[in-house]
C-alpha cells in the first residue's frame, strides 16, 4: 500500500529509520485533503443541479446551520489538524534529537560542494560513505552563504548556515547510493551542489573503513589549537590565563560578564569560537579575535572534542592526551 502511494506520488524510495513515518503522516494528511476536496466539489455541482434557479423571481430558502451541525464541524476540523499536528510534532523531535551513540561526521558546506570528515579524521567532497543500521549525526556549518542539505531519500532537510552550527541525523536502512541536493539557493551553481550518500553494508563498511584513516579527534583539535595559537590564550591544565582555561570548561556552568549564566556545552563553544563577543566570561577582557570563515567544520568540532576531553580536568585524560606546552610559545606570535 505504502509503495503504491509512494510511486503515486512520485517520491523517492524510503531509506532511513524515519522515512516511513513521515510518509506516513504525508499519506494521511494528502488523503485527508483530497477527501475533502472531493467532498466540497461534489456538493458544489450537487447545489448547482438542485438549487438552480427554475422560474424567474424564485427566491432560495433561507437555512441556517444548528448549533449541533456547527459544532460538530468545529470539534471534526480541529481535532483533524491537531492529530497532524500531535503526529508531525513527536516526528520533529525525533528527527532533531540524534541518539546519544550516533556516529559523528563534520559537514562543511561551500559554493558548491559538501565536504565530509570523519571521526578519524579522514574526509572526502561530495561523498558521504556510512554503514547501513547505524545512526550518524551529522554536525554541519557553512563557509559562505545559506545552504541546505537535502537527501530525499532519508527524508532530512537541514539548513547550514555560516558560523552556526546545526545538526541532522540518520539511520540509513539499506546499502545504496541517494542523492544530496542543496535545497537553498546559493549562487549560479546552486543547482549542481550536489553529493552523494553512499551506504555500505557493515562488513563492506568495516573493509571501506581499513583501507585508510589514523587519527582521531582530540589529537586533530590539539593540533588545531597549536596550528591557530588558541593555546596562546587558553591552558589546557586549568591555569588563569587571558582566556579562560579549557580544563573542567565542558558542561560547567558559565557566568558571562552581563550577568547571565550558562552551560558550557557544544553550542556555547562553537559560538564563543565564531562570535567571542557575544558571551565573554565574566572576570576575561573581550579580547578574542572571531574565527568565523577561519576554522572548518571539522576543525571547530574537533577542539570542541579536545575540550570535551578535558572534562574531568587534565588528569583524567592524561592516558589519552599528552601534556602540552601551554605557555604562549613560538606559535603565539602568529596570526592564525
Ligand atoms: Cu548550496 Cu544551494
Amino acid at each position: 500500500m505504502r509503495e503504491l502511494l509512494r510511486a503515486i506520488l512520485g517520491l523517492p524510495p524510503a531509506a532511513s529509520t524515519v522515512a516511513d513515518d513521515v510518509d506516513g503522516l504525508h499519506f494521511l494528511v494528502i488523503s485527508a485533503t483530497m477527501l475533502i476536496a472531493a467532498y466540497v466539489f461534489a456538493s458544489a455541482a450537487w447545489f448547482a443541479v438542485r438549487y438552480a434557479r427554475r422560474k424567474d423571481g424564485q427566491l432560495t430558502e433561507r437555512l441556517a446551520a444548528s448549533r449541533r451541525h456547527e459544532a460538530i464541524t468545529i470539534v471534526v476540523v480541529l481535532s483533524a489538524f491537531l492529530l497532524f499536528w500531535v503526529i508531525g510534532f513527536r516526528q520533529y523531535l525525533r528527527m532533531t534529537d540524534p541518539p546519544p551513540d550516533a556516529d559523528v561526521v563534520f559537514v562543511e558546506a561551500k559554493q558548491w560542494m559538501w565536504k565530509f570528515t570523519y571521526a578519524d579524521g579522514r574526509d572526502a567532497n561530495d561523498v558521504l560513505t556510512v554503514p547501513a543500521g547505524r545512526p550518524i549525526k551529522l554536525v554541519m556549518s557553512s563557509r559562505d552563504m545559506i545552504h541546505s542539505f537535502f537527501v530525499p531519500a532519508f527524508r532530512i532537510k537541514r539548513d547550514v548556515l555560516p558560523g552556526r552550527e546545526t545538526i541532522a541525523w540518520f539511520e540509513a536502512k539499506t546499502p545504496g547510493t541517494y542523492p544530496i541536493w542543496c535545497a537553498e539557493y546559493c549562487g549560479v551553481s546552486h543547482s549542481r551542489m550536489r553529493g552523494e550518500v553512499v551506504v555500505l553494508s557493515p562488513e563492506d563498511y568495516a573493509r571501506w573503513r581499513g583501507k585508510r584513516g589514523t587519527g582521531d579527534l582530540v589529537a586533530m583539535g590539539r593540533d588545531v589549537a597549536v596550528r591557530r595559537a588558541c593555546t596562546a590564550c587558553h591552558t589546557l591544565d586549568g591555569q588563569r590565563h587571558i582566556g579562560p582555561t579549557w580544563s573542567g570548561l565542558y558542561g560547567s556552568e558559565v557566568t558571562l560578564s552581563d550577568g547571565r549564566r550558562l552551560v558550557a556545552d557544544d553550542a556555547y563553544l562553537t559560538r564563543s569560537m565564531m562570535d567571542p563577543l557575544a558571551d565573554v566570561v565574566a572576570g576575561y577582557q573581550p579580547v578574542m579575535p572571531t574565527y568565523r570563515g577561519q576554522l572548518s567544520a571539522a576543525e571547530a568540532g574537533a577542539l570542541v572534542e579536545l575540550i570535551k576531553s578535558l572534562r574531568h580536568g587534565p588528569t583524567a585524560t592524561a592516558g589519552v592526551l599528552p601534556r602540552l606546552d601551554v605557555e604562549p610559545a613560538a606559535d603565539a606570535g602568529r596570526a592564525p
